[in-house]
């Protein structure tokens, strides 16, 4: 007799939300009229790296929730037949390849969000398009190094699971209050959590743990249905941790349990102009092409730089010096 296994039969997830509304204001003047999801982090946009992320995951089909202003981000992803004729005429047939496998990454989508009113507005605003399947968001802020497969993680848990998954990363307790964070189980798994509660953004000393949520989710269709009825929460706007935070008390009812893979690996925040900096710099060291003549620069270029600590008595420091600050 053929052996039946006992894990259930779930649907797979070929689907992509990214969230892509936002006005990025921290980085004015520069997103004035370009979108902040368009800001080169190295030699390609911030958003590229998610959608490439949502590919190299098996994910074909990607809907960004846009809003005014963000036509570029829909024709980063659109094939560019004069340009593509250009370099096709030159010969310079790797720029060519470049620029037509962006338009075959995914099947691309665009819905717009129609008014600012929080993550989980935008999340909800693809509830048509997604239907009755599970699916992925990916914050486009977070970006994930490639040799890290923390999508393919959390769609594995998924699929032994059910519900949904999210990804966790441990965080100082001073830096709780940026983020989601959740109360959490041990698994007979390495590296999987049950999720019990979330509280977004808490106060200081009011986080459950100092596990914090990253961009990445997994979600159960199920999902929608809260959202919809989700009132305004944290900095009222209508958060994805509220509504994932009732599927985490749901058990095995529909849309629960809730898991989450603990990330240890390589996560570059690009949301604020510091992180976004270092972002450039680590990301350009590791790449092949860049990489060797950018350290040896930086390692040069770091000798030159003034301490870290600043001397007690700043009247001390040499004019020369304290000009460098
Ligand atoms: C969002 C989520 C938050 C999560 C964070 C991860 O916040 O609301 O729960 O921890 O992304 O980057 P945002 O950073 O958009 O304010």
């Amino acid at each position: 007799m053929p052996v039946r296994s006992s894990l259930p039969v779930r649907t797979a997830v070929r689907k992509a939300v990214v969230p892509a509304a936002g006005l990025g204001t921290r980085f004015l003047p520069a997103t004035k009229a370009t979108p902040k999801e368009m800001l080169p982090v190295v030699d390609k946009p911030a958003i590229q790296y998610v959608v490439e992320e949502a590919a190299g995951a098996g994910l074909d089909d990607v809907l960004m929730v846009t809003g005014r202003g963000k036509r570029a981000v829909e024709d980063h992803f659109d094939r560019a037949h004069e340009l593509e004729e250009v370099l096709a005429a030159k010969g310079d047939d790797d720029r060519l390849a470049t620029v037509r496998d962006l338009s075959r990454l995914a099947r691309m989508h665009h819905v717009r969000q129609g008014a600012p009113l929080g993550l989980g507005h935008a999340v909800l605003r693809a509830r048509d398009h997604v239907g009755r399947e599970p699916f992925a968001v990916l914050l486009g802020d977070d970006l994930i190094d490639p040799r890290d497969a923390l999508l393919t993680d959390m769609l594995a848990a998924r699929t032994r699971f059910g519900g949904s998954v999210l990804a966790l990363t441990e965080v100082d307790p001073a830096q709780t209050h940026l983020y989601g964070c959740a109360a959490v189980e041990r698994t007979d798994e390495d590296g999987i959590v049950r999720v019990t509660g979330l509280v977004e953004k808490p106060a200081p000393g009011e986080a459950p743990s100092s596990y914090a949520v990253i961009g990445r989710y997994v979600l159960d269709p199920a999902v929608f249905e809260v959202l919809e009825r989700t009132a305004p929460g944290r900095g009222g706007e209508i958060q994805l941790t509220d509504a994932i935070h009732e599927l985490a008390g749901r058990a095995d009812a529909a849309g629960g349990p809730v898991h989450a893979v603990v990330f240890r690996g390589r996560r570059y925040d690009t949301g604020d102009r510091a992180s976004y900096l270092r972002a450039v710099v680590q990301l350009a060291c590791g790449r092949p092409d860049l990489g060797p003549g950018f350290r040896s620069w930086l390692r040069g270029f770091a000798e030159t730089l003034p301490g870290t600590e600043l001397p007690t008595d700043v009247a001390a420091v040499p004019a020369a010096t304290a000009a460098t600050h």
